[in-house]
């Protein structure tokens, strides 16, 4: 990086990470826009050639995830996505959250004690957005940041496409979503479809061409296909496949080819390419891009010597696309580096 470029990239740092701290200090929670006032921000644009850093969500490494504050640091970071886990609350509202359950991620057992399921789990679907809003929105296992610290709430995918909107027109960047539908099995069941409504929201805000700057993943392929098939979707499209998932049958040339009818990409965990680093290159003669999923600093494989050396391993020996990491600087570094 330039010196000039390194300047730059600090005073972003400096300014985003001043308005963290407000954020850390418990100051007023933006509310959400109305979503029927909101303006369409156009945000499509050229894809930026090359590896790409994703904050898993967020800088989950460093906040408690899935928070606005985790969503600026991961963007002062240097992450060109961010993503956002999406739920929907029993009002409809899509809000960021790993679980469809809340008590691992939110106060929740506290603040609303009668209000689990037989089963004993507190369902985001079983709460109205302005009942979560009252949620304190904290570190889960491990322990990477002070749990209990409060002024986290829990952040609705709104606040964070606006986030993300205003410090790109604020920095002149132009960092991408990443949004994953969880579970849209299961929350069809509830009665909440997930994917019309995801659609025509993220249109609504700019995400609307082939080209604009989000990538939509899910692990189920049927929910892909529903929204590129049924639904028009235009979008950008990756289909996740888990460690131990059926669908890692899909990993041979035909089944990457059946992929590249509906998505651009696959989402492997990257103990999978461990494994079959051949994958990748399978994955490019379908025409599909590779992100691997999660990297972490606790979590570097025993084979490398340092973490930086596993994300490098990844980017220039396995050829992948981009990375999920909780750690946005540490892959940033990795991808940047003039020297290894
Ligand atoms: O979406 C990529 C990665 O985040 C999938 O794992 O469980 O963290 O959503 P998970
Ligand atoms: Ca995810």
């Amino acid at each position: 990086m330039t010196a000039r470029g390194t300047g730059k990239r600090i005073l972003t740092i400096v300014v985003i990470l001043a308005g963290l701290c407000a954020l850390a200090m418990g100051a007023e929670t933006p509310q959400p826009s109305a979503e029927t006032d909101a303006l369409p921000h156009p945000n499509a644009g050229p894809s930026q050639p090359g590896k790409i850093v994703i904050a898993h969500r967020g800088a989950s490494g460093y906040l408690p995830e899935h928070t606005l504050a985790a969503y600026a640091m991961a963007y002062a970071l240097g992450a060109d996505y961010i993503e956002q886990d999406l739920v929907l609350t029993k009002d409809r509202h899509f809000i960021c959250l790993h679980d469809i359950e809340l008590e691992d991620t939110t106060n929740v057992e506290e603040l609303f004690p009668d209000r689990k399921r037989d089963n004993g789990k507190y369902y985001a679907a079983d709460f109205t957005l302005a009942e979560i809003r009252q949620l304190r929105a904290e570190s889960r296992t491990p322990r990477r940041f002070e749990p209990r610290l409060d002024g986290f709430r829990v952040a609705t995918f709104v606040e964070a496409m606006e986030l993300i909107q205003a410090l790109n027109a604020s920095t002149g960047r132009n960092v991408g979503i990443y949004p994953e539908l969880k579970q849209p099995a299961w929350h069809r069941e509830q009665g909440l479809p997930m994917e019309a409504p995801f659609l025509e929201l993220v249109m609504r805000y700019g995400y609307d061409r082939p080209d604009a700057r989000i990538y939509v993943q899910c692990f189920e392929a049927a929910s892909l296909q529903l929204l590129r098939t049924e639904l028009g979707s235009q979008l950008p499209q990756i289909l996740l496949i888990g460690g131990k998932d059926p669908a890692q049958a899909l990993l041979q040339a035909e089944g990457l080819t059946q992929v590249a009818a509906y998505a651009q990409g696959i989402g492997p965990a990257r103990g999978l390419l461990e494994q079959r680093p051949e994958i990748v290159a399978l994955a490019h003669a379908a025409g599909l891009q590779v992100h691997p999923y999660t990297f972490a600093r606790e979590s570097v494989a025993s084979r490398y010597p340092s973490f930086n050396a596993e994300l490098r391993h990844f980017f220039f020996e396995y050829d992948i696309d981009g990375m999920f990491t909780d750690f946005p600087d540490a892959a940033y570094e990795a991808l940047h580096a003039e020297t290894p």
